[in-house]
């Protein structure tokens, strides 16, 4: 696996855990969510009812479930947690739903993998508070309503095109996260560090994360290896120099792309200017359509690598000085 490949539930998960923040002064950028949820946060305790329903948002790995968290810790309610796949059919819903107590938090996480039959479940448990359950089929079918505890749904996802609108509207409200500066990931592997015991130097600090893909999670796996080689060199804190020669061992692109922002690129450089439309990228990468558009792309387009014309996607002057200053052969 490449050190900047975003993958889910992987072993490094306990040492994500270990670094996330708890609270908001923890939380480092995306200003604009932390300030409305903080108000929003206070009315709802003020009024002594559930916040509302909130809907993350955003690429892997930039802090939706470390939010999640934090609401419930200044709730001071209880979050249970799961993931969309592992709710395979409607009695597994009602089972976590009845068994929630007043204003708990449910974390419903990779939201858009739920089935459309679980999904209509959903909907009269966010509006009323019920669960509405059809026992039987045909003509004897029966429904039962269940009431259940006042709670907060927060779900999140990173495929928001994926989310039909009648779940998307039940959410009173909505955040997509931004991907951070180099300047705040600098302020996040400052934090991670102090925290493993290892003072970094802004410098350094600064070198990890300008090759982190605007991403926390990368920057601290990144973190993690740094400090590897600056223990194994018997060094008290992580030198600019440490840094720089642990990321050239590491392999790690400088401007922090990964294998596929790298292929994406040099497929749209290589069509010399004729714009790619999202179905032929998606063939020639062997990804969806959605993961193209909603993972992969908008890094590259919030950093001026790509454009998207009515006609299909386009390299910038920025992609083909990368694309060109590279042999073929070190880019995969
Ligand atoms: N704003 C932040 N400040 C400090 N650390 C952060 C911030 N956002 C994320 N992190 C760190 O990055 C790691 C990844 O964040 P998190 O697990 O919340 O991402 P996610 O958006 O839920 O990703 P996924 O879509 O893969 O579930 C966390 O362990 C946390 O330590
Ligand atoms: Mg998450």
């Amino acid at each position: 696996m490449r050190i900047v490949d975003i993958e889910r539930f992987t072993p490094e998960e306990s040492f994500e855990n270990s670094l996330r923040p708890k609270t908001f002064d923890d939380y480092i950028g995306q200003e604009q969510i932390k300030r409305n949820l903080q108000v929003f946060i206070e009315a709802a305790k003020g009024r002594r009812e559930p916040l509302d329903h909130t809907l993350f948002f955003g690429p892997p790995g930039l802090g939706k479930t470390t939010l999640a968290n934090i609401i419930a810790s200044q709730m001071g309610t209880t979050i249970k947690t799961t993931s969309a796949p592992m709710i395979e059919k409607s009695g597994d819903l009602a089972a976590i739903l009845t068994n929630l107590e007043e204003g708990d938090i449910l974390f419903i996480d990779e939201l858009h993998r739920l089935s459309p039959a679980i999904e209509e479940i959903l909907y009269s448990a966010m509006e009323d508070f019920r669960l509405d359950i059809i026992i039987g089929s045909g003509p004897a079918a029966q429904t039962i309503k269940i009431d259940i505890a006042p709670f907060t749904l927060i779900g999140a996802t990173t495929r928001a095109g994926m989310i039909s609108s009648p779940l998307r509207d039940r959410f009173g409200m909505h955040f997509r996260l931004q991907f951070y500066t180099p300047q705040e990931l600098a302020k996040i592997l400052e934090n991670g560090a102090q925290k493993l015991g290892l003072p970094i130097e802004r410098e350094a600090a600064l070198e990890i994360a300008r090759r982190s893909r605007g991403t926390p999670r990368i920057a601290l796996r990144l973190l993690k290896r740094v400090r590897d080689f600056a223990e194994v060199a018997g060094e008290g804190k992580i030198t600019v120099e440490r840094a720089r020669e642990s990321l050239e061992a590491l392999g790690v692109n400088e401007m922090g792309l990964d294998e596929l922002d790298l292929k994406l690129l040099r497929l749209l450089v290589e069509a010399r200017g004729r714009p790619l439309g999202l179905g032929t990228l998606a063939a020639a990468l062997s990804e969806d359509e959605g993961t193209i558009e909603e993972v992969i792309e908008p890094y590259l387009l919030a950093n001026g690598y790509i454009e998207r014309t009515a006609r299909g996607r386009v390299a910038t002057e920025k992609s083909y000085e990368i694309i060109r200053l590279r042999p073929r052969e070190s880019l995969f």
